[in-house]
């Protein structure tokens, strides 16, 4: 059985893809980090034709692990909001096998990702009880922990909020969109992690995603949320070093 001890991890987002080696051991970068914009329409002939062109400038990795916003049942995306919807019916693996020219791919759904990196070597290193991982990126994706197991597949962005889906009023994209002000924004993401506290019991959020980054402009006007919410440790790098962990989780 050989060891594997790096893996390229691969984060597919709405907005952009973004791909690096990782020491699976450290969950570190062990290579420069490519990002390039995700096509429009992100159809998944284009979309892995940018993960080809993202491989072809990184060191040739024997696994790859990557991060998928959206679904699956069976293997198949069932449904994948910000991305074209003719990926529906898909079957992301074999697609990256195929484009990739590689035999071992392990896929998941990127919040998912973004959590177990965070969980195994981040902000919720050893936190037991609840803790919830939200990415507020292109949309809003979620993962949840209990003792530091995840339940897979959860996909509370899309939980209504005020009559809207939170997706379309909490996540980094709404903001800039709407052109609100860090504090307007606050507000929703405030009533969102509100909801999932009362809804799910959580003792800890970790804000990861895009808007990580920019923990001191919305952090401090989330003080209505009754638990502890930290920004990802990892940052916006969660989801490709997360991606690469998948390989281990073999999934
Ligand atoms: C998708 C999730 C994904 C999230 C972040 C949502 O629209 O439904 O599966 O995790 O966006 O990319």
């Amino acid at each position: 059985m050989t060891i594997v001890r790096q893996a390229l991890g691969l984060d597919i987002g709405g907005t952009g893809i973004k791909a690096a080696v990782v020491d699976l051991e450290r969950g570190e970068l062990v290579s420069e980090r490519v990002r390039l914009s995700t096509p429009q329409p992100a159809t998944p002939e284009a979309v892995l034709e940018t993960v080809i062109s993202i491989q072809r400038q990184l060191p040739l990795c024997r696994v790859v692990g990557c991060g998928f916003p959206g679904t699956f049942r069976h293997g198949k995306v069932i449904a994948a909001p910000n991305l074209d919807p003719s990926w529906i019916g898909r079957d992301v693996k074999a697609e990256l096998r195929r484009g990739l020219d590689r035999k071992s791919v392990s896929v998941g759904n990127d919040a998912d990702a973004a959590g177990l990196a965070e969980m195994r070597l981040g902000a919720g290193r050893r936190v037991a009880g609840t803790v919830v991982v939200v990415t507020l990126g292109t949309g809003i994706g979620t993962a949840v922990f209990r003792n530091g197991a995840l339940l897979p597949g959860t996909e509370l962005g899309h939980l209504e909020l005020g009559g809207q889906e939170a997706e379309l009023v909490a996540s980094a994209r709404a903001r800039k969109d709407h052109n609100w002000s860090w504090e307007r924004w606050s507000r929703n993401v405030g009533r969102y992690l509100t909801r999932l506290e009362y809804l799910l019991g959580v003792d800890l959020f970790i804000i990861g995603g895009g808007a990580s980054k920019k923990g001191d402009k919305f952090l401090p006007h989330l003080e209505d949320v009754g638990c502890k919410v930290v920004v990802a440790r990892m940052g916006n790098l969660a989801g490709i070093i997360g991606a690469a962990l998948l390989v281990a989780e073999k999934r």
